[in-house]
């Protein structure tokens, strides 16, 4: 066991764990952050993505060592002020999910890539996605979902 200081959705967190948990199980069991899901817990669905230092991470395959000072944001972390961001939105207003398991790796995933690429094209926003599974067919609404949200001002 270590104590290992993050910061999580703009809150210092301290907590005392084995270094080679992930920060999926972290998020989940010790800190009750239940919105980022467990699918494979192999890196192949993408359920479980969150952002660390602003970039797209599988926390099923993300060891507590390397989450150490940075700074992660969950889908708990996104909306402000109890006003949803703009890609939550999105996604409601294009029914962009059925069972919803998928939904909150898809948005955060879709996060990473507005830091990186603001205003992505629609191959972009394909691309970006194409390795978080959504058993639910609904991957046509979620890019149309993350082109409207890219082309509305930013938050
Ligand atoms: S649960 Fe992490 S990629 Fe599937
Ligand atoms: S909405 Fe069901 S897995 Fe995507």
């Amino acid at each position: 066991m270590r104590e290992i200081r993050f910061t999580l959705n703009g809150e210092p967190v301290s907590i005392d764990v084995d270094p080679e948990r992930m920060l999926l199980w972290v998020l989940r069991c010790d800190l009750g952050l239940t919105g980022t899901k467990y699918g494979c817990g192999e890196g192949l669905c993408g359920a479980c993505t969150v952002i660390v230092e602003g970039e797209a991470v599988r926390s099923c395959q993300f060891p507590m060592s390397l989450a150490a000072g940075k700074e992660v944001i969950t889908i708990e972390g996104l909306s402000t002020g109890g006003e949803l961001h703009r890609l939550q939105k999105a996604f409601i207003e294009n029914d962009a999910m059925q069972c919803g398991f998928c939904t909150s790796g898809m948005i955060m995933n879709a996060y990473g890539l507005l830091i990186r690429n603001p205003r992505p094209s629609r191959a972009e926003i394909v691309d970006a996605i194409e390795h978080n599974l959504c058993r639910c067919g609904t991957h046509q609404r979620i890019v149309a979902a993350i082109e409207s949200a890219s082309r509305q001002k930013e938050e």
